[in-house]
Parts: structure tokens; C-alpha cells; sequence
């Protein structure tokens, strides 16, 4: 790819603005971590794995501008931007998974402040380049489940843009295509935020595989056409039992996919797992402003002062899942026994 989703720099960290994709290539330059939580916040970044590696930096970065700080209120300024941080999003784990590794090096009781900036920087590129190396082992096991000649349904952005980079959905898609496989990919818009139609699209516009876009509505009837052999998508929290949060409109596809006898499958990294919620109904669900819903990129859509309803995410039952495709191979049902044997 030739864009990066985000890049540490010295004295700034940058974020592609996705909220101006695909019109605008545009990025932001974050000098405090304020920005970069509200760069979490907005949307400018996002994806599961994208927002662990920038709360990560930022945690760091604002770190490093304390270290002039007597030791107690170095301490209470780290617990605050990891609070902060903590508040952005509240569904994609691997926000939480990044912050408390943050917050593990900083309680390495050895390191003194000083050598303290230097430690979580090292970390949060650390994050950052791991999780692109997984994302190509996500994709080197998950791509010999793709066949020669089929169509593919994909939801919401799970590649490069939600990632530090390459992918998590998307990246099994890159490894089959690397290797010679031809199929094509249908992308679903993902109303309200349209991250399949802008995002997805914007992405795999860059790369030769050939993508035709969907409203969301138009799945079921695309499937009963026999022009879907298989269903692929991220993960923002996975279950112990293998309840997988993701974005709205993914419980719907897992629902038609059953109906239609077509495979499900959901590619995530072993950050995304969390063991510590028993089922789906433990996931809190982000809502998002009504807005949103409402109105499209500022205009209204429906009339003023309607209500609406506007969940991020929903929950697909295990019972619906296929196969989870992570870094430690394919994992299988029972997905309550194998998740954790793979952690
Ligand atoms: O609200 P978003 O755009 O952050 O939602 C993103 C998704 O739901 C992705 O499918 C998920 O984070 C997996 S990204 C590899």
C-alpha cells in the first residue's frame, strides 16, 4: 500500500484523516495526545487494531513531553491520558489491550522517568510493527480458504486502513491474490459511516482485485443469486464463547449467510479475544450521535427532529461463525475451548 494509516515521527504523530477519504488524501498532524484521542473519537482513524497502535502512541508521546515532571505528577499525568484514551471508544478491545500494555512498561518498577519516554516509545512502535506482521500471518493461514473464481462479501474496513497496516479481512484477501488466486470482492457500503463504500473501496481501488460496492440491502438478495461463495470480516471484541463484536449490519450478514448456506468467517488478531466476557451480552456497544443516522455528511435525510438510533456495532452468535481466522492459525468450533487454548 502506499498510503501509511499512521506514522510516529519525531515530533508529531500522523493520522490519515479517513473522515475525507476517498475525496481528500489528507493528513493529521497530531503534536499532543489530546488530538490524537480525538482523532480516535472522530473517526479520523479507526478499526480495531488502528486505534490500539494510536491510543499506544499516543500514551507515549505525551509521556515524553512530561518527563520533566517530579516522579508523582509524571505518574497522575500517564493515569490521565490513559484515562482519556481509555474514554475514546468504548467496544474495539484492542484500545484496552494497548493501553494496559502502556501501562505494563510503565510499572516496570526498574525504569527510572528518564529512560521511561524512551521505553514507551519503544513500545508503542513495537504495537505498531507487530501488528503488521500479524496481520500477514492472519493472511498466510486464512488464504487457502479462498477459492479460485468466487465472490466474496466483505462489511466495514477491516484492511490497512484499520490496521497499522496490511489488513486483518483485507489481508487474507492480499495473501490469496499474492499467490495467483482470482475471485472478486463485493463490499458493502456500511451505512451510516460509510466505511465499505469509502474506505474498503478507496483501498482495494489501489490494488487490482476487482470490488463491486453494495448498499447494505442488497446482500441477501446478491447470495440468493449464488454470486456470494463466502462471507469475510474484522472483529472489534471476540467473546469467550466466540460472540463476535463488529460493525452494525455483520449479525444481519451472518444471519443471511446461515440462510444461504455460505461460510462466515471473521479474521482477527489474538488481541481482539477477550477472555475476561463470558458471551456477547457482557460487549458494551458503542452509540454513536444520532447525527449520524440523520443526516449525510451534514445534510438532513429524514425530517427535523425525528428520532433515530444509531449502535456502531452488533453482536454475531458464535453459533454463526464459521471459522475465526487469527495469527495462531484457524481457529475452530468450540471456539469456547479452542479460543483459549490458542491465548
Ligand atoms: O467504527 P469502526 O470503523 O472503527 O469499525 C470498524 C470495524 O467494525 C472493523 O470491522 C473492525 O474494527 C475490524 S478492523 C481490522
Amino acid at each position: 500500500m502506499k498510503f501509511k494509516t499512521i506514522e510516529w515521527k519525531n515530533d508529531c504523530v500522523r493520522i490519515l484523516d479517513q473522515r475525507r477519504l476517498p475525496q481528500e488524501v489528507r493528513y493529521l498532524v497530531c503534536r499532543d495526545a489530546s488530538s490524537i484521542a480525538q482523532a480516535i473519537r472522530t473517526m479520523a482513524i479507526r478499526g480495531a487494531p488502528a486505534i490500539g497502535v494510536a491510543a499506544a502512541m499516543g500514551i507515549a508521546f505525551a509521556a515524553k513531553k512530561n518527563l520533566f515532571l517530579p516522579p508523582q505528577a509524571f505518574l497522575k499525568s500517564f493515569e490521565k491520558i490513559c484515562d482519556k484514551m481509555r474514554k475514546t471508544r468504548p467496544t474495539a478491545v484492542n484500545l484496552f489491550w494497548a493501553i494496559n500494555r502502556m501501562k505494563g512498561i510503565f510499572n516496570e518498577s526498574s525504569l527510572d522517568v528518564k529512560k521511561m519516554g524512551v521505553r514507551l516509545e519503544k513500545e508503542a512502535l513495537k504495537i505498531y510493527s507487530e501488528d503488521i506482521e500479524i496481520n500477514r500471518k492472519i493472511g498466510e493461514h486464512g488464504k487457502d480458504l479462498i477459492k479460485n473464481g468466487s465472490g466474496i462479501l466483505t462489511h466495514c474496513n477491516a484492511g490497512a486502513l484499520a490496521t497499522a497496516g496490511y489488513g486483518t479481512a483485507l489481508g487474507v484477501l492480499y495473501a490469496a491474490w499474492a499467490e495467483g488466486k482470482r475471485f472478486h470482492v463485493y463490499v458493502d457500503e456500511t451505512r451510516p459511516m460509510l466505511q465499505g463504500a469509502r474506505l474498503t473501496a478507496w483501498e482495494l481501488r489501489q490494488t487490482k482485485i476487482p470490488i463491486t460496492v453494495l448498499t447494505d440491502n442488497m446482500a441477501g438478495w446478491l447470495m440468493s443469486q449464488q454470486k456470494i461463495n463466502m462471507v469475510i470480516v474484522g472483529a472489534d471484541r471476540i467473546a469467550r464463547n466466540g460472540d463476535t463484536a463488529n460493525k452494525i449490519g455483520t449479525y444481519g450478514l451472518a444471519v443471511l449467510s446461515k440462510y444461504h448456506h455460505i461460510p462466515f468467517y471473521v479474521a482477527a488478531p489474538m488481541s481482539t479475544i477477550d477472555l475476561t466476557v463470558a458471551s456477547g451480552r457482557d460487549i458494551p456497544i458503542e452509540e454513536r450521535d444520532i447525527k449520524e443516522v440523520t443526516h449525510f455528511r451534514g445534510y438532513p435525510v429524514t425530517p427535523k427532529g425525528v428520532k433515530a438510533y444509531n449502535p456502531a456495532f452488533d453482536v454475531t452468535p458464535y453459533s454463526l461463525i464459521h471459522t475465526i481466522i487469527t495469527e495462531k492459525g484457524l481457529i475452530r468450533k468450540p471456539f469456547h475451548k479452542n479460543l483459549k487454548k490458542c491465548l
